[in-house]
This record gives C-alpha cells, structure tokens and sequence, in this order.
C-alpha cells in the first residue's frame, strides 16, 4: 500500500474511534460539545498514524494500538484548543473553522482541554490485552511527554519569550518541547504496543521520532510565513504578529529549509537498520517536511 493510501487509512481509523467516543450523552453537553468540535474537525492526525506505523513496523497487533493513537490525538487536540486562547497565541481560526473560544467562549475552551487531556488518560488506562507492565510504560510516556518535561514546559519556552531574541539552542530546547516530544510518545507508544519492542528498536525509533518532531515545528514556521491562511486553516503571520522566535527569524528561510533537510535526512539515516518494513515511516518523513499545511 502506498504512504497516502496507509495515511488515509490510519486516519480514518482513528477518527472513527474518536467519533464514538466522543459521541455520547453528558450532563453536561456544553463542554462535550466543544471537546467533540476540536476533536473532530480534520486535523492531518500525524501522531496518531504515527503511533500505527511504529505498531506495524514491529509487526504488532494494530488494534493493541487504537488506545494510544486516540489518546495522542486527545492531547493534541487539547494542546491546540490551549493554545489558541487570548491568554496564549490568541488565534481565532483553527483547522479552517472558529478556534473553541470563539465558538464557544473561553471558560468553556480551558473545560474542554481539560477535558480531552482526562479523556486521553481514560482511554490509555482501560482494560486491554498488553500486558500490564507495558500498559503502564504507555501511560507514563503520555503523562511526561505532555508535561512540564514535555508539551506544557515547551508551550511555557514559547511564551515566556515572545518579543524576545533567543539564541537557536533554546528555540531548539523549545521546539523539541512543545511538538516534539509529543512525536516521540507517539512513535515510542506505537512501538510499545507491538510487545515487541527491544531496548535497540526503542532507541532508533527515539532518534528518528527527535528529528522529525523538530523538523515538524521547523516546517510549521515555515509554512506561518510561505502558506495562506485558506490553505493553513489558521491564521497566517500568527508568529510574526506576536514576535515569536522561529527557524526562518533566526536562520533566515533558506537557512530553515536547510536545516529540515538535514533532518529529514537523520531521520531517514535511522530507520536504515529496519529494511523495507519501514518505508511508511519513511515517506511520513518525507510528508513532514513537504507538506502544505
Ligand atoms: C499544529 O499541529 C501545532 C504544532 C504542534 C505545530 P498539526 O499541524 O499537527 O495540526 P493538525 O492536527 O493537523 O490541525
Ligand atoms: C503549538 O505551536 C504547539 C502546541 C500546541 C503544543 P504553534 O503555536 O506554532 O502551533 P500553531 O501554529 O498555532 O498550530
Ligand atoms: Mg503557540
Ligand atoms: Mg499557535
Ligand atoms: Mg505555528
């Protein structure tokens, strides 16, 4: 199957699971309805399909990894919704439609991340056929990699220097914070579902997912100054207009492409090791860094 048709796949896999979950009754229907309108409003689902490629290229069982694949969506979906409030990036467009406080308000925005980062833990935590001790190894990866050591400590880089010029090693620090580390639980979980995984996979699999998290936010700066808004489906100069540090402000846009190469090029590097099996992984490489929005 080729890498589109395998990318299509995964993701409508994984918004069915996200549809049925979301999709129930709730005494309280105002913050289930904006959890389900960031949930399900066609985002490219990278982390989850990531989380199935690494399940297959270790030849697990893929359903052992529906848990993880909706789980990482959660948290993404959270982060997103967070980070589109007045008191962060204060966007009002996000996946082409209003961001969750504009459709809904801001009280409910912050419920219903909160709510999706809950949701993720209920998911990962349920009863499951993978052995316990692994089970748990997932659960972990989730809970650091979206906390103050991960996502919610890059988000925090991000903010606490906006207006400012940093030196390229702390947007670096920031960058594999705020997105990569979410790549890295993504690909590490899937990994981890197959029960296959051995210490050298895990660790090859880490330094593949550190270059194409990094490379994801460097593209996502780049795409903030080349791509419109339309094509985005979020507001274009959005960093720009809050003087955020960024690859192409730092490295200039040329220097930015030139670095999303050369990590393109390390994480092709180390997935040599693992032979055809890890041509999906492969072209999702290729897909960070060439895609459009
Ligand atoms: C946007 O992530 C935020 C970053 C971490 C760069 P995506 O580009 O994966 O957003 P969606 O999920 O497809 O909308
Ligand atoms: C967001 O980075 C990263 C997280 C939400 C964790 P950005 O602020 O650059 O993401 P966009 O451009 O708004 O999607
Ligand atoms: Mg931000
Ligand atoms: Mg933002
Ligand atoms: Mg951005």
């Amino acid at each position: 199957m080729s890498g589109k048709a395998l990318l299509q796949q995964y993701q409508q896999r994984v918004e069915a699971l996200l549809e049925t979950e979301i999709n129930t009754t709730s005494h309280a229907e105002k913050v289930r309805a904006a959890m389900q309108y960031s949930l399900l409003n066609g985002g490219k689902r990278v982390r989850p399909v990531l989380v199935y490629m690494a399940n297959q290229l270790l030849q697990g069982d893929l359903s052992n990894a529906d848990a993880a694949a909706s789980a990482i969506e959660c948290i993404h979906s959270y982060s997103l919704v967070h980070d589109d409030l007045p008191a962060m990036d204060d966007d009002d467009l996000r996946r082409g439609k209003p961001t969750c406080h504009i459709q809904f308000d801001e009280a409910t925005a912050i419920l219903a991340g909160d709510g999706l980062q809950a949701l993720a833990f209920d998911l990962l935590s349920r009863p499951t056929t993978i052995a316990p001790a692994i089970q748990l190894q997932m659960i972990q990866s989730l809970a650091r990699n979206s906390s103050h050591q991960g996502m919610v400590g890059g988000q925090s880089i991000d903010l606490s220097n906006e207006g400012k010029r940093i030196p390229v090693e702390t947007l670096e620090l920031m960058h594999r914070h705020k997105t990569g580390a979410l790549i890295n639980c993504s690909i590490e979980m899937g990994a981890l579902s197959s029960e296959q995984a051995s210490t050298e996979d895990l660790t090859r699999l880490a330094h593949y997912s550190d270059a194409i998290g990094l490379a994801f936010q460097v593209k996502d700066d780049i795409l903030d100054i080349e791509a419109d808004t339309e094509t985005l489906g979020k507001p274009q100069g959005s960093d720009l207009a809050l003087e955020k540090s960024t690859y192409p402000s730092l490295l200039g846009l040329d220097g930015a492409k030139h670095k999303l190469a050369q990590l393109n090029q390390q994480a092709q590097d180390n997935l040599a090791s693992f032979g055809d099996r890890a041509e999906p992984l492969r072209w999702l490489a290729n897909y960070i860094v060439e895609r459009q929005y």
